[in-house]
């Protein structure tokens, strides 16, 4: 009975759930920004990405049938008391807090949850179209040209979601240490120095939400350690050149890794097969047929025919497509600008052109994130 329970000054609110739950999402929150800067590390990003996604979903299951103050129903989403709350945090410094959400705390929960899944949503569909990896790999095909507008779509709302954080924790700040309310602990011993009715999690509730956690941290671990599953699988399968067109793997993998086709645009190759006789002075001594059979493939695979990242990117930036050094197109040299310089011309690697040095399975026409070697010397 609610009117026999005692209504102290120090109330049990967040559940042990709810507060695992919280430091779970900051912590694979910004594990998963960090790991955004380096491009090898893109399958943990995702496989952070969806534990991200399913705290942010949990919030929202957890505010319909989590413990009292974690409902959206105990809420307080009214302007009216938003506005009331500020002017009485700025005109009484030791005023009485509130024992769940405030409003700014239930506005601030609601938008960040919200935003949350959105972004973790984007960066899902960025996934499918601009790298065709995962479930939505499908979307490649027909939504490549976008990837751009995904990419700003998710990095916007990254950093919508850091300056509230950054809000979010100034607020904290001020409860701690000027309003001195010890609200910082109450995320980790689950009291408030607030007055109100303890909550009593149910078993149920218990069972089901560390059941839920636990699932999508093992999600997680088996996304990452398993780089063939459905959810990150690409949809660019290794290339057997060899199989496909024997004197173009014949002729061209001589003196160098083999160039896929997908890596020039067309009039590149046109010109780099017009100049076979004189190939940076060689002679590829390739006669007219062998020539026009070879230039058939390029150009039939060319970037301009090919839907990845690297292709689409390219052909982007280009600005003289009348020349065939993969090393000095605009796309290759920003991607390419943190490499000391060193770097290339150290025994292992030699060129800029030895792609294979740094690129797994490049000859295969795979480019992907995942394979890329991190020289720093
Ligand atoms: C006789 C040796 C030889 C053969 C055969 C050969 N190449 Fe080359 N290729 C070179 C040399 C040398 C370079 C300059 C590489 C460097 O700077 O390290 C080069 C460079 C290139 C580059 C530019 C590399 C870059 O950094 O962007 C491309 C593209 C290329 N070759 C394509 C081809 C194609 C396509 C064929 C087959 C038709 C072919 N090559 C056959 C010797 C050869
Ligand atoms: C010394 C090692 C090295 C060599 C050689 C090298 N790369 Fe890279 N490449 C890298 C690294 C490292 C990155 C990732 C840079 C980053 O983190 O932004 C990269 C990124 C790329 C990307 C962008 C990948 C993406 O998905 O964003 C492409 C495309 C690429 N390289 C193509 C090439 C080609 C083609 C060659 C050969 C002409 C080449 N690279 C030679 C190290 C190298």
């Amino acid at each position: 009975m609610l009117e026999n329970q005692k209504v102290e000054n120090k109330t049990y609110v967040w559940s042990f759930l709810g507060r695992l739950n919280h430091w779970l999402l900051v912590s694979s929150f910004f594990a998963c920004y960090i790991s955004s800067f380096y491009e090898n590390l893109l399958l943990l990003h995702v496989s952070l990405g969806f534990f991200v996604f399913a705290m942010f979903l949990k919030k929202i299951v957890w505010g319909l049938i989590g413990p009292k103050y974690a409902r959206w129903s105990d809420y307080k989403f009214s302007l009216l008391d938003l506005k009331l709350y500020f002017k009485r945090k700025i005109e009484d410094r030791y005023r009485e807090i509130e024992v769940g959400h405030n409003p700014a705390s239930s506005w601030f929960a609601f938008l960040i949850t919200w935003i949350g899944i959105f972004c973790c949503m984007a960066g899902l569909v960025l996934y499918g179209i601009q790298e065709g990896n995962g479930v939505l790999s499908f979307l490649n095909k027909d939504y490549y040209s976008l990837m751009y507008v995904y990419e700003q779509i998710h990095s916007i709302l990254v950093y919508v979601l850091i300056v509230m954080i950054f809000f979010h924790i100034s607020g904290v700040l001020i409860e701690q240490f000027y309003h001195k309310t010890n609200i910082i602990m109450s995320m980790v011993t689950g009291y408030k120095k607030a007055k109100g009715i303890d909550i009593k999690p149910r078993l149920q509730m218990i069972f089901f939400g560390s059941l839920y956690t636990f699932f999508f941290f093992l999600f997680s671990f088996y996304t990452y350690y398993t780089p063939d599953n459905i959810f990150v699988k690409s949809k660019f399968e290794k290339i057997d050149y060899k199989a496909l067109h024997k004197d173009f793997h014949f002729e061209c993998s001589d003196c160098h890794n083999l160039f896929a086709p997908h890596l020039l645009p067309k009039e590149s190759w046109v010109k780099l097969m017009s100049e076979q006789d004189n190939h940076f002075e060689e002679d590829l001594e390739l006669d007219k047929s062998l020539v026009k059979s070879i230039e058939k493939f390029l150009v039939d695979n060319s970037a301009e025919n090919s839907t990845r990242e690297s292709s689409y990117k390219l052909l982007k930036e280009i600005k003289e497509s009348k020349q065939f050094i993969i090393s000095k197109t605009e796309y290759w040299k920003k991607t390419h600008q943190d490499i000391p310089e060193k770097v290339f011309k150290n025994d292992k690697v030699e060129s800029k052109s030895n792609c294979l040095a740094c690129h797994k399975d490049f000859e295969l026409g795979i480019l992907s994130d995942m394979n890329i070697l991190y020289l720093s010397k």
